[in-house]
């Protein structure tokens, strides 16, 4: 029954979801995410020929995730094993994948050769080596993109920036390393070069980075034509599409963002005598982030008179590590007193024993009881993916709610979960 004085979320009353399926727990909108793949397929596949778009999995993956994913026709970017063996058990269409990462392993390599992955994103030539030895081992052919640093710095947090000369992540565009890899793929007869990414940042505001990077790829791309005549099918642009973080910020829409990059796109080839190549992104935060919220019970409140005021909730950091990894901002309010009025301003803390484990500060709420629910806002994204058991806390359940449908996607773990795979050597008994 829907109480005027609670939250509703994704056609819910959050308050009943918190008593029926307890808390912490991560709530998912179906339609919200749904509603941005739509915004995918109009602002960008439809209206512009020749496009992919990938979903970046690491903001947030479970086998429903893939399900909606397939539905809506949007690929996946994977970045391990992990990501890869979700996918299949979801009965994911492996040439859809793209997979990343810096330090694939051999057998990460081989998992995707031999399921078939669309396509491989090769980091360095090192990795170009292993590739390369492991495909003719098998005797499997794959289609390859390079991942390019473009030496831009995207304006982000620095543990969210990606695009610059100094990154882990790609070949550096300076020197002539990207001409003699790309003319050793051009020869090689199990792997298929068939262009280029790179990703600048993520939870960018704008899109000045990735306009400057796209500068630098045709630039790329026009040399490797004329110096070895390598001709560029495939272009992908990466991720990083900001979400807003507090009440007032305007949502990004993906146009504003994605337009000036093909219209850039579109001109520079011209402007190069190139053919436009097929153009990819592969947003992750954006998809999700705005469709999650996270239920607490309020707990403990803490008053040092003059000085602060805290409210304890039942997660914390394990469950949303994102403001003490990044300074990340939220919004929260009470979800059972929404018509209320805010009488105080209190820091919402976790129950880590970590100093840091703070979720929100100087949130104005209005009075309020232990048992209360506290409803956390954006926490579709980089929440649930990156959660962790620290101090033993269980991670919370996941629960997937569009009109009339509330399902438990990821059942809240266990005591005896958290000694999964635990034994004690004999001489300890
Ligand atoms: N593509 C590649 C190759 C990436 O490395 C990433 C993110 C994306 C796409 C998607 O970026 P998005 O659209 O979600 O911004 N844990 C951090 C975010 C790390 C992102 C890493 N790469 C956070 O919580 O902010």
């Amino acid at each position: 029954m829907k109480r005027k004085n609670n939250l509703i979320f994704g056609g819910w009353d959050v308050v009943d979801l918190a008593s029926r399926f307890g808390t912490p727990l991560y709530v998912l909108s179906e339609d919200a995410i749904r509603d941005r793949c739509r915004e995918v397929q109009s602002c960008f596949l439809k209206k512009y020929e020749n496009t992919h778009a990938v979903y970046a999995s690491k903001a947030f993956l479970t086998l429903a995730m893939c399900r909606i994913l397939e539905t809506e026709g949007i690929g996946l970017d994977v970045v391990s094993g992990g990501e890869i063996y979700t996918a299949a058990k979801a009965g994911f269409s492996m040439e859809k994948l793209i997979f990343h990462g810096n330090n694939k392993s051999p057998d990460e390599l081989r998992l995707a050769l031999e399921k078939g992955v669309g396509r491989i994103v090769v980091d360095s030539e090192n990795e170009y080596d292993i590739l390369e030895g492991i495909a003719e081992e098998v005797e499997s052919e794959a289609d390859i993109l390079f991942r390019v640093a473009p030496g831009v710095d995207a304006h982000t947090h620095k543990y969210i920036a990606t695009g610059h000369t100094a990154s882990k992540f790609g070949m550096p565009v300076l020197g002539d390393g990207i001409t003699r890899i790309v003319e050793r793929a051009m020869t090689s007869r199990f792997l298929h070069l068939k262009g280029f990414h790179f990703h600048v940042g993520s939870q960018l505001k704008d899109n000045m980075s990735h306009l400057m990077a796209v500068n630098v790829l045709l630039d790329l791309i026009s040399n490797v034509r004329d110096r070895s005549g390598f001709l560029t099918e495939e272009l992908n642009v990466g991720g990083g599409f900001g979400v807003p973080e507090l009440p007032g910020e305007d949502p990004v829409k993906l146009s504003d963002f994605i337009d000036p990059v093909m219209e850039r796109i579109i001109s520079g080839c011209e402007d190069r005598g190139l053919r436009i190549p097929q153009t990819i992104i592969e947003p992750g935060r954006w998809i999700v982030s705005e469709a999650g919220i996270t239920l607490y019970s309020i707990g403990l409140l803490k008053e040092i008179p003059g000085v602060i005021t805290y409210v304890s909730v039942d997660g914390g950091m394990t469950d949303n590590p994102r403001p003490a990894l990044y300074g990340a901002l939220y919004h929260g309010v009470v979800a059972n007193r929404m018509d209320e009025k805010a009488s105080m301003k209190v820091s919402v803390v976790g129950k880590c024993c970590e100093s840091g484990d703070v979720l929100i500060r100087d949130l104005e709420i209005p009075s309020i009881k232990p048992g209360d629910i506290l409803a956390v806002f954006n926490t579709g994204a980089y929440n649930f993916s990156m959660a962790s058991n620290y101090n033993r806390n269980p991670r919370p359940g996941l629960i997937l709610v569009s009109e009339g449908k509330a399902d438990i996607i990821v059942e809240r773990q266990t005591y005896e979960d958290l000694l999964r795979g635990e034994t004690i050597p004999e001489h300890l008994k």
